[in-house]
């Protein structure tokens, strides 16, 4: 299991791009986001601010190790309209204060980091924090290693488009997928984002 304390501890943040998601970015451009927005696994918070000035009514980001949330509520201190939990998506996910709360959930580098055998439980946490209607959106890493590289490595853990698609069917209807045309360097033709709706 990754200490994700200690990655950020020790500096071993190879995430960690300081700016926001592109394909978050060149989507923001193109539709207007409104009401609650949850980001979980939020690291230091570059995506949180894009949806707050995106037009998020506002946006909360939900991380696991403390250092993340540390930095994310230094970096948002000026930014309107954000807060930063501490906290595991799991257990906090069907608790009262997120559990149906939220109009949509914005997923980047999260489905990813968590072990594969745990993505059923990642599924039912964003449907229950999400209203009824509520959207996920989301940037997922498909294919982040070589051929020739060991594809069972991780994190991050890479998915197949039909995979995640059966995964997410248990609680979600797909309303849009499409390949991002811009992505950070080196992860250029490795992501596809969907535009998911859990039942009204
Ligand atoms: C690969 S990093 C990505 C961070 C951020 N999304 C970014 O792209 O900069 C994964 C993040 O998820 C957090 N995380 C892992 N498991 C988690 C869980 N069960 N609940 C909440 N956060 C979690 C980690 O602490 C880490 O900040």
């Amino acid at each position: 299991m990754t200490d994700w304390q200690q990655q950020y501890a020790s500096g071993a943040t190879p995430w960690d791009k300081g700016s926001p998601a592109p394909a978050l970015v060149e989507y923001l451009q193109e539709n207007p986001i409104s009401g609650r927005v949850l980001v979980p696994g939020c690291g230091t918070g570059q995506d949180v601010r894009a949806l707050a000035k995106g037009g998020a009514e506002a946006v909360t980001g939900l991380d696991i190790a403390p250092l993340a949330v540390e930095r994310a509520r230094h970096f948002l201190a000026d930014t309107p309209r954000t807060e930063v939990l501490a906290g595991d998506l799991f257990l906090e996910a069907h608790r009262p204060l997120l559990a149906g709360q939220y109009d949509m959930v914005w997923e980047h580098t999260c489905y990813c980091a968590i072990p594969p055998s745990r993505r059923a439980e990642y599924v039912d946490a964003v449907a229950a924090v999400l209203k009824p209607g509520g959207h996920l959106l989301g940037v997922f890493y498909i294919n982040p290693w070589d051929e020739d590289e060991d594809q069972t490595q991780g994190p991050p853990f890479g998915t197949g488009i039909e995979a995640l698609r059966e995964m997410l069917g248990v609680h979600f209807t797909l309303i849009k997928g499409w390949r991002p045309t811009v992505a950070y360097p080196g992860r250029e033709g490795r992501e596809w984002c969907g535009l998911f709706q859990k039942p009204g």
